[in-house]
């Protein structure tokens, strides 16, 4: 072993160390030289087998050498913890990359309009009310005053699930649930949703949703059932719309009537929306039918009401100017996105 061996491994060594791209690169580098088996490590131990002289002189400068390389491998080893802190702390947040856009929820323009519908009527006193979507004939039908085998039934035509059960067809046998459970006044409002054996076509779907609306008290009278509904129509559809009751016919309501409003789009003088009658039908209603009060149990002397139904798709579909039924259940969020 010669002072100038120990020279050339001292050179390589600083030239590998500077030029180590990585800390495990670093360490492969320490192991080499400084392991238990490195280059200099047995240098070290092999110093005794040394004339004495050769031992002074190359112990010394085997030491010093070790010294000066672990410095070396220790200032490089800071400097790469300290790149990858940096780099690290760069990739956490880079607050120059420009923003990714996020997806925004909204309510669906159905629940928005259903809502809308709700809110005008609680301005008014109402109540919001709940019933099941599984019924049986006597809440659909027998209740409500639809003879037994008579044509009305088909009327509203349901799905049946046996047993006497079915999927409601309209949201008027919450009414009947609500006044056998409360003596009046009963003032409620009851959206939900209603399955009819219909087509599936631009103006139909066998699920749709529905906002029955129940007033009974001494003293209502059919004046209340227009005030309250011309008041619903002026402000669902604006200040400017017009509403007309016309005469209908349901077995739970004596008189009923159909309401209309001015033509949203035309305003009434007539457009390919209206048909050119100037008019759209947005809901049934009438005089709750005493023979219901009585099923019910309540006095039809001291007692009198008004019902109304209405179509939730149909109302929205008059709003925003859409004219297909379908296009609330296709989930595109091209439509959705709209509202
Ligand atoms: N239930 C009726 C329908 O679905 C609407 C209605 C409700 C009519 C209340 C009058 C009173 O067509």
């Amino acid at each position: 072993m010669t002072r100038e061996e120990i020279t050339k491994i001292r050179q390589d060594a600083e030239l590998l160390i500077t030029s180590a791209k990585s800390l495990p690169e670093l360490e492969q580098i320490r192991i080499k030289l400084l392991g238990r088996k490195g280059e200099l490590t047995l240098i070290l131990r092999g110093l005794s087998s040394l004339p004495i002289d050769a031992r002074k002189e190359i112990g010394f400068l085997a030491n010093q050498t070790k010294e000066q390389l672990s410095v070396l491998l220790e200032s490089r080893k800071v400097e790469f913890e300290k790149e990858l802190e940096t780099a690290a702390a760069e990739e956490r947040i880079d607050v120059t990359l420009p923003g990714r856009q996020l997806w925004k929820g909204t309510k669906h323009p159905i629940t928005q309009t259903m809502n809308e519908i709700l809110e005008i009527f609680m301005g008014m006193g109402f109540q919001e009310e709940l019933g099941p979507e599984i019924e049986t004939e006597w809440y659909n039908y027998d209740a409500l005053n639809f003879p037994p085998d008579h044509p009305a039934r088909d009327m509203i035509a349901c799905f049946q699930l046996g047993n006497g059960y079915l999927l409601r067809s309209h949201t008027s046998p919450v009414q009947i649930r609500v006044m056998e459970k409360k003596k009046p006044p009963v003032r409620i409002v009851a959206p939900g949703r209603c399955f009819r054996p219909d087509a599936f076509d631009a103006s139909h779907s066998p699920v749709f949703y529905q906002v029955e609306g129940l007033y009974v008290d001494e003293g209502v009278s059919m004046a209340d059932l227009k005030g309250t509904l011309e008041v619903f129509c002026k402000e669902m559809f604006g200040e400017k719309t017009k509403a007309r009751f016309s005469p209908s016919y349901f077995p739970f309501t004596e008189p009923s009537a159909e309401v209309a409003i001015s033509c949203v789009v035309c305003g009434g003088s007539g457009c390919k929306t209206c048909k050119s009658s100037g008019w759209l039908e947005i809901l049934g209603s009438g005089m709750v039918n005493p023979k219901v009060l009585e099923n019910v149990g309540y006095d039809s002397v001291k007692y009198t009401g008004f019902a109304f139904g209405m179509g939730i798709e149909r109302v929205a579909m008059i709003k925003y100017g859409i004219d297909d039924i379908r296009l609330f259940y296709d989930n595109d969020l091209r439509f959705l996105e709209q509202f």
